[in-house]
Protein backbone atom coordinates (compact mmCIF):
# COMPACT_ATOMS: atom_id res chain seq x y z
CA UNK A 1 0.00 0.00 0.00
CA UNK A 2 1.10 2.97 -0.73
CA UNK A 3 1.90 6.20 2.22
CA UNK A 4 -0.61 5.35 5.33
CA UNK A 5 -1.78 8.22 7.44
CA UNK A 6 -4.15 6.51 9.74
CA UNK A 7 -4.49 2.82 10.65
CA UNK A 8 -7.48 1.41 11.92
CA UNK A 9 -6.25 -2.03 13.71
CA UNK A 10 -8.55 -4.43 14.99
CA UNK A 11 -11.23 -1.52 16.52
CA UNK A 12 -14.45 -2.78 18.28
CA UNK A 13 -16.43 0.18 19.81
CA UNK A 14 -19.09 -0.45 22.22
CA UNK A 15 -22.09 1.55 23.68
CA UNK A 16 -21.92 0.21 27.23
CA UNK A 17 -25.69 1.18 28.97
CA UNK A 18 -26.93 -0.43 31.68
CA UNK A 19 -28.95 -2.80 30.48
CA UNK A 20 -26.94 -4.34 27.54
CA UNK A 21 -23.67 -3.26 25.99
CA UNK A 22 -24.53 -2.47 21.92
CA UNK A 23 -21.25 -3.76 20.30
CA UNK A 24 -21.31 -0.84 17.33
CA UNK A 25 -18.00 -1.47 15.48
CA UNK A 26 -16.72 -5.18 15.55
CA UNK A 27 -13.17 -5.96 14.56
CA UNK A 28 -12.90 -3.53 12.11
CA UNK A 29 -9.19 -2.84 10.62
CA UNK A 30 -8.23 -0.70 7.70
CA UNK A 31 -6.12 1.89 6.17
CA UNK A 32 -6.32 5.50 5.19
CA UNK A 33 -4.16 6.33 2.22
CA UNK A 34 -2.35 9.63 2.58
CA UNK A 35 -3.71 12.25 0.25
CA UNK A 36 -6.57 10.39 -1.27
CA UNK A 37 -10.46 10.28 -0.99
CA UNK A 38 -11.83 7.42 1.03
CA UNK A 39 -15.10 6.96 1.61
CA UNK A 40 -16.97 5.09 3.93
CA UNK A 41 -20.66 3.54 2.61
CA UNK A 42 -23.07 1.29 4.44
CA UNK A 43 -26.55 1.93 5.55
CA UNK A 44 -27.62 3.77 8.63
CA UNK A 45 -26.43 2.19 11.68
CA UNK A 46 -23.24 0.72 10.29
CA UNK A 47 -21.04 2.52 12.51
CA UNK A 48 -19.74 5.08 10.44
CA UNK A 49 -20.04 8.17 12.79
CA UNK A 50 -18.90 5.73 15.55
CA UNK A 51 -15.59 4.24 13.83
CA UNK A 52 -14.32 7.58 12.79
CA UNK A 53 -14.99 9.65 15.95
CA UNK A 54 -12.48 6.89 17.46
CA UNK A 55 -9.97 8.86 15.19
CA UNK A 56 -10.58 11.83 17.37
CA UNK A 57 -11.05 10.53 20.63
CA UNK A 58 -14.78 11.95 20.14
CA UNK A 59 -17.10 8.55 20.56
CA UNK A 60 -19.98 10.18 21.86
CA UNK A 61 -21.13 8.75 25.32
CA UNK A 62 -21.66 6.21 26.70
CA UNK A 63 -19.44 4.43 23.91
CA UNK A 64 -16.31 3.08 24.43
CA UNK A 65 -13.34 2.10 22.38
CA UNK A 66 -12.92 -1.35 24.07
CA UNK A 67 -10.25 -3.23 21.52
CA UNK A 68 -7.72 -2.02 19.23
CA UNK A 69 -6.20 1.03 18.07
CA UNK A 70 -6.25 3.60 15.92
CA UNK A 71 -2.57 5.36 14.69
CA UNK A 72 -2.03 8.59 12.86
CA UNK A 73 1.32 8.66 11.14
CA UNK A 74 2.85 12.35 11.06
CA UNK A 75 5.89 12.18 9.43
CA UNK A 76 7.84 9.35 10.99
CA UNK A 77 6.31 9.87 14.80
CA UNK A 78 3.54 7.27 15.41
CA UNK A 79 0.42 8.75 17.33
CA UNK A 80 -1.51 6.17 19.45
CA UNK A 81 -4.82 8.29 19.13
CA UNK A 82 -6.18 7.14 22.76
CA UNK A 83 -2.98 7.88 24.34
CA UNK A 84 -3.11 11.55 23.73
CA UNK A 85 -4.36 13.43 26.64
CA UNK A 86 -5.67 16.78 27.41
CA UNK A 87 -3.29 19.44 25.71
CA UNK A 88 -1.93 16.58 23.09
CA UNK A 89 -5.63 16.00 22.44
CA UNK A 90 -6.37 19.37 21.83
CA UNK A 91 -3.81 20.12 19.54
CA UNK A 92 -4.41 17.12 17.54
CA UNK A 93 -8.07 17.79 17.02
CA UNK A 94 -8.41 20.93 13.86
CA UNK A 95 -4.91 20.99 13.45
CA UNK A 96 -3.86 17.40 12.21
CA UNK A 97 -7.55 16.15 12.08
CA UNK A 98 -10.46 18.04 11.63
CA UNK A 99 -14.67 16.63 11.23
CA UNK A 100 -17.42 17.89 9.80
CA UNK A 101 -20.36 16.65 11.89
CA UNK A 102 -23.54 14.92 10.28
CA UNK A 103 -25.55 17.88 10.27
CA UNK A 104 -23.08 20.56 11.59
CA UNK A 105 -24.36 22.82 10.16
CA UNK A 106 -27.07 23.85 12.66
CA UNK A 107 -24.44 23.69 15.00
CA UNK A 108 -23.35 27.33 14.24
CA UNK A 109 -23.91 29.53 16.90
CA UNK A 110 -27.03 31.41 15.50
CA UNK A 111 -26.23 34.48 17.83
CA UNK A 112 -22.61 34.72 16.41
CA UNK A 113 -21.57 36.25 13.22
CA UNK A 114 -19.73 33.45 11.30
CA UNK A 115 -16.41 35.50 11.53
CA UNK A 116 -16.43 35.79 15.23
CA UNK A 117 -17.27 31.90 15.21
CA UNK A 118 -14.04 31.43 13.48
CA UNK A 119 -11.97 33.76 16.17
CA UNK A 120 -13.49 32.52 18.65
CA UNK A 121 -12.28 29.02 17.59
CA UNK A 122 -8.72 30.05 16.38
CA UNK A 123 -8.64 32.22 19.34
CA UNK A 124 -9.61 28.98 21.59
CA UNK A 125 -6.74 26.83 19.66
CA UNK A 126 -4.00 29.71 19.84
CA UNK A 127 -4.02 30.13 16.37
CA UNK A 128 -4.20 33.66 16.15
CA UNK A 129 -0.64 35.90 15.33
CA UNK A 130 -2.29 39.19 14.66
CA UNK A 131 -5.71 39.69 13.57
CA UNK A 132 -4.32 41.21 10.19
CA UNK A 133 -3.09 37.48 9.30
CA UNK A 134 -6.19 36.12 10.87
CA UNK A 135 -8.14 37.83 8.07
CA UNK A 136 -6.09 37.13 5.51
CA UNK A 137 -6.27 33.63 5.99
CA UNK A 138 -9.89 33.55 6.59
CA UNK A 139 -10.34 35.32 3.03
CA UNK A 140 -8.06 32.83 1.39
CA UNK A 141 -10.39 29.96 2.95
CA UNK A 142 -13.38 31.57 2.12
CA UNK A 143 -12.10 32.31 -1.18
CA UNK A 144 -11.13 28.34 -1.36
CA UNK A 145 -14.63 27.37 -1.22
CA UNK A 146 -16.27 30.54 -3.36
CA UNK A 147 -18.26 32.31 -0.52
CA UNK A 148 -18.15 36.04 -0.64
CA UNK A 149 -16.40 37.06 2.54
CA UNK A 150 -17.26 40.39 2.64
CA UNK A 151 -21.33 39.46 3.03
CA UNK A 152 -20.70 35.91 4.79
CA UNK A 153 -18.07 37.45 7.62
CA UNK A 154 -21.53 39.92 9.26
CA UNK A 155 -23.57 37.08 8.22
CA UNK A 156 -25.42 34.95 10.85
CA UNK A 157 -26.60 31.08 10.23
CA UNK A 158 -30.17 31.78 9.74
CA UNK A 159 -29.08 34.41 6.93
CA UNK A 160 -27.28 31.77 4.88
CA UNK A 161 -28.82 28.54 2.45
CA UNK A 162 -28.15 24.85 3.58
CA UNK A 163 -25.64 24.82 0.91
CA UNK A 164 -23.59 28.12 2.10
CA UNK A 165 -23.38 26.90 5.28
CA UNK A 166 -21.89 23.27 4.79
CA UNK A 167 -19.41 25.45 2.85
CA UNK A 168 -18.91 27.81 6.13
CA UNK A 169 -18.56 24.32 7.87
CA UNK A 170 -15.08 23.23 5.13
CA UNK A 171 -13.79 26.08 5.70
CA UNK A 172 -14.07 25.60 9.28
CA UNK A 173 -12.55 21.99 9.16
CA UNK A 174 -9.43 24.02 7.27
CA UNK A 175 -8.73 26.71 9.55
CA UNK A 176 -6.23 25.17 11.77
CA UNK A 177 -4.69 23.78 7.93
CA UNK A 178 -5.39 20.01 9.33
CA UNK A 179 -3.69 16.97 7.47
CA UNK A 180 -7.09 14.90 7.49
CA UNK A 181 -10.80 16.20 7.09
CA UNK A 182 -13.79 14.02 7.81
CA UNK A 183 -16.95 14.86 6.14
CA UNK A 184 -19.92 12.83 8.14
CA UNK A 185 -22.68 13.20 5.31
CA UNK A 186 -21.20 16.20 3.80
CA UNK A 187 -24.26 16.41 1.10
CA UNK A 188 -27.34 14.85 3.22
CA UNK A 189 -30.09 17.49 2.71
CA UNK A 190 -29.21 19.15 -0.51
CA UNK A 191 -30.08 19.77 -3.62
CA UNK A 192 -28.46 17.79 -6.79
CA UNK A 193 -26.56 20.63 -8.05
CA UNK A 194 -25.62 21.95 -4.65
CA UNK A 195 -24.06 18.24 -3.84
CA UNK A 196 -22.35 18.44 -7.12
CA UNK A 197 -20.68 21.66 -6.72
CA UNK A 198 -19.79 20.82 -2.42
CA UNK A 199 -17.92 17.59 -4.56
CA UNK A 200 -16.34 19.59 -6.79
CA UNK A 201 -14.69 21.99 -4.31
CA UNK A 202 -14.02 19.14 -1.56
CA UNK A 203 -12.24 17.38 -4.96
CA UNK A 204 -10.38 20.73 -5.16
CA UNK A 205 -9.59 20.47 -1.30
CA UNK A 206 -7.72 17.30 -2.31
CA UNK A 207 -5.73 17.38 -5.35
CA UNK A 208 -4.43 21.01 -4.77
CA UNK A 209 -4.01 20.97 -1.04
CA UNK A 210 -3.07 17.41 -0.48
CA UNK A 211 -5.65 17.07 1.79
CA UNK A 212 -6.55 13.46 2.58
CA UNK A 213 -10.36 13.33 3.12
CA UNK A 214 -12.95 10.56 4.64
CA UNK A 215 -16.33 10.75 3.28
CA UNK A 216 -18.88 8.98 5.25
CA UNK A 217 -22.48 8.00 3.46
CA UNK A 218 -25.32 5.95 3.17
CA UNK A 219 -25.16 6.52 -0.71
CA UNK A 220 -22.48 4.85 -2.50
CA UNK A 221 -23.85 6.80 -6.30
CA UNK A 222 -22.93 10.15 -5.26
CA UNK A 223 -19.28 9.31 -4.32
CA UNK A 224 -18.46 6.76 -7.18
CA UNK A 225 -17.17 9.61 -9.13
CA UNK A 226 -15.39 11.48 -6.25
CA UNK A 227 -13.72 8.71 -4.03
CA UNK A 228 -10.42 6.66 -4.55
CA UNK A 229 -11.09 4.05 -2.42
CA UNK A 230 -14.30 2.96 -0.99
CA UNK A 231 -14.61 0.45 2.27
CA UNK A 232 -18.08 -1.03 2.25
CA UNK A 233 -19.48 -1.10 5.83
CA UNK A 234 -22.06 -3.48 6.99
CA UNK A 235 -23.19 -4.12 10.86
CA UNK A 236 -20.12 -2.25 12.46
CA UNK A 237 -17.49 -4.42 10.33
CA UNK A 238 -15.60 -4.14 6.50
CA UNK A 239 -17.18 -6.49 3.86
CA UNK A 240 -15.54 -4.83 1.04
CA UNK A 241 -13.02 -2.16 0.67
CA UNK A 242 -11.31 -1.40 -2.61
CA UNK A 243 -10.44 1.73 -5.20
CA UNK A 244 -13.73 3.09 -6.37
CA UNK A 245 -13.26 1.56 -9.72
CA UNK A 246 -12.65 -2.08 -8.55
CA UNK A 247 -14.96 -2.00 -6.35
CA UNK A 248 -17.90 -1.02 -9.05
CA UNK A 249 -16.22 -2.61 -11.99
CA UNK A 250 -16.34 -6.20 -9.61
CA UNK A 251 -18.74 -5.72 -7.21
CA UNK A 252 -17.62 -8.68 -5.77
CA UNK A 253 -19.64 -8.74 -2.15
CA UNK A 254 -23.30 -9.58 -2.42
CA UNK A 255 -23.76 -6.38 0.10
CA UNK A 256 -21.82 -4.76 -2.08
CA UNK A 257 -23.82 -5.39 -5.17
CA UNK A 258 -26.94 -4.75 -3.89
CA UNK A 259 -25.71 -1.36 -2.22
CA UNK A 260 -24.56 -0.35 -6.38
CA UNK A 261 -28.11 -1.85 -7.86
CA UNK A 262 -30.19 -0.15 -5.44
CA UNK A 263 -29.18 2.91 -6.60
CA UNK A 264 -31.28 4.78 -9.40
CA UNK A 265 -29.50 6.38 -11.90
CA UNK A 266 -30.92 8.24 -14.78
CA UNK A 267 -29.63 5.67 -17.03
CA UNK A 268 -31.33 2.83 -15.21
CA UNK A 269 -35.12 2.03 -15.89
CA UNK A 270 -37.34 1.52 -12.13
CA UNK A 271 -37.33 -2.34 -13.12
CA UNK A 272 -33.68 -2.47 -13.11
CA UNK A 273 -33.56 -0.69 -9.70
CA UNK A 274 -32.79 -3.52 -6.99
CA UNK A 275 -33.93 -3.05 -3.41
CA UNK A 276 -31.46 -5.18 -1.12
CA UNK A 277 -33.88 -8.39 0.16
CA UNK A 278 -34.50 -8.45 4.12
CA UNK A 279 -34.30 -5.45 6.94
CA UNK A 280 -30.84 -3.38 8.10
CA UNK A 281 -29.37 -5.35 10.84
CA UNK A 282 -30.13 -5.16 14.21
CA UNK A 283 -27.31 -4.71 16.05
CA UNK A 284 -28.22 -5.63 19.36
CA UNK A 285 -29.24 -9.39 18.19
CA UNK A 286 -26.84 -9.96 15.47
CA UNK A 287 -27.11 -13.05 13.47
CA UNK A 288 -24.53 -16.03 14.30
CA UNK A 289 -21.89 -16.13 11.15
CA UNK A 290 -21.90 -13.67 8.34
CA UNK A 291 -24.18 -10.56 10.01
CA UNK A 292 -25.17 -10.07 6.35
CA UNK A 293 -26.14 -13.64 5.82
CA UNK A 294 -30.30 -13.47 6.37
CA UNK A 295 -29.95 -11.30 3.50
CA UNK A 296 -27.52 -12.69 0.67
CA UNK A 297 -28.98 -15.04 -2.25
CA UNK A 298 -26.04 -16.69 -1.98
CA UNK A 299 -25.90 -17.94 1.62
CA UNK A 300 -24.19 -20.98 2.27
CA UNK A 301 -24.32 -23.29 5.61
CA UNK A 302 -20.76 -21.73 6.45
CA UNK A 303 -22.25 -18.35 6.51
CA UNK A 304 -24.64 -18.82 9.25
CA UNK A 305 -22.31 -20.69 11.16
CA UNK A 306 -18.80 -18.37 10.89
CA UNK A 307 -18.01 -14.96 10.56
CA UNK A 308 -15.68 -14.61 7.25
CA UNK A 309 -12.17 -12.74 8.06
CA UNK A 310 -10.99 -9.99 5.60
CA UNK A 311 -8.84 -11.27 3.05
CA UNK A 312 -6.70 -9.89 0.48
CA UNK A 313 -8.48 -11.00 -2.87
CA UNK A 314 -6.55 -8.66 -5.19
CA UNK A 315 -4.02 -5.27 -5.19
CA UNK A 316 -5.78 -3.81 -2.31
CA UNK A 317 -8.91 -5.35 -2.68
CA UNK A 318 -9.87 -7.04 0.47
CA UNK A 319 -13.66 -8.65 1.33
CA UNK A 320 -15.13 -10.72 4.13
CA UNK A 321 -17.12 -13.02 2.37
CA UNK A 322 -16.99 -16.98 2.66
CA UNK A 323 -17.32 -17.01 -1.20
CA UNK A 324 -13.83 -15.84 -1.90
CA UNK A 325 -12.86 -18.41 0.52
CA UNK A 326 -8.80 -19.27 -0.50
CA UNK A 327 -9.66 -17.03 -3.00
CA UNK A 328 -11.33 -19.04 -5.19
CA UNK A 329 -14.19 -16.74 -7.57
CA UNK A 330 -17.41 -17.74 -6.80
CA UNK A 331 -19.62 -14.98 -7.97
N1 LIG B 1 -24.69 7.59 21.83
C1 LIG B 1 -25.14 6.38 21.50
N2 LIG B 1 -25.68 5.55 22.42
C2 LIG B 1 -26.10 4.31 22.10
N3 LIG B 1 -26.03 3.79 20.86
C3 LIG B 1 -25.51 4.55 19.89
C4 LIG B 1 -25.03 5.88 20.14
N4 LIG B 1 -24.56 6.40 18.98
C5 LIG B 1 -24.74 5.44 18.05
N5 LIG B 1 -25.29 4.33 18.60
C6 LIG B 1 -25.61 3.08 17.89
O1 LIG B 1 -24.44 2.59 17.27
C7 LIG B 1 -24.74 2.06 15.97
C8 LIG B 1 -23.88 2.72 14.95
O2 LIG B 1 -24.27 4.09 14.86
P1 LIG B 1 -23.55 5.15 13.92
O3 LIG B 1 -24.18 6.45 14.21
O4 LIG B 1 -22.09 5.02 14.07
O5 LIG B 1 -23.97 4.62 12.47
P2 LIG B 1 -23.86 5.37 11.06
O6 LIG B 1 -23.36 4.37 10.09
O7 LIG B 1 -23.07 6.63 11.22
O8 LIG B 1 -25.39 5.68 10.75
P3 LIG B 1 -26.05 6.95 9.99
O9 LIG B 1 -25.89 6.67 8.49
O10 LIG B 1 -27.47 6.91 10.40
O11 LIG B 1 -25.34 8.17 10.42
C9 LIG B 1 -26.24 2.28 15.78
O12 LIG B 1 -26.92 1.07 16.07
C10 LIG B 1 -26.60 3.34 16.77
O13 LIG B 1 -27.91 3.19 17.20
MG1 LIG C 1 -23.51 8.61 10.97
Amino acid sequence: MNDILVSFDNVTIDYVMKKQSLRAVRDFSLDIEKGKITAFVGESGSGKTTVVSALLQAISSPGKLTQGNVYFFDGDNKIDVSALKNEQLRKFRWSKVSMVFQASQSTLNPLMTIYDQFYETAYYHDAIASKEKFDERLNYLFDLVKLDAKRVFKAYPHQMSGGMKQRVMIAFALLLNPDLIILDEPTTALDVITQKYIFNQLTDINKNLGKTLILLTHDIGIVAKVADNIAVMYAGSVMEYADAYTLFKEKKHPYTRGLIEATPSILKSPEEIQPIEGNPPDIRNLPSGCPFHPRCKYCMDICTEQRPPLQKIGDEHYISCHLYANNTQKL
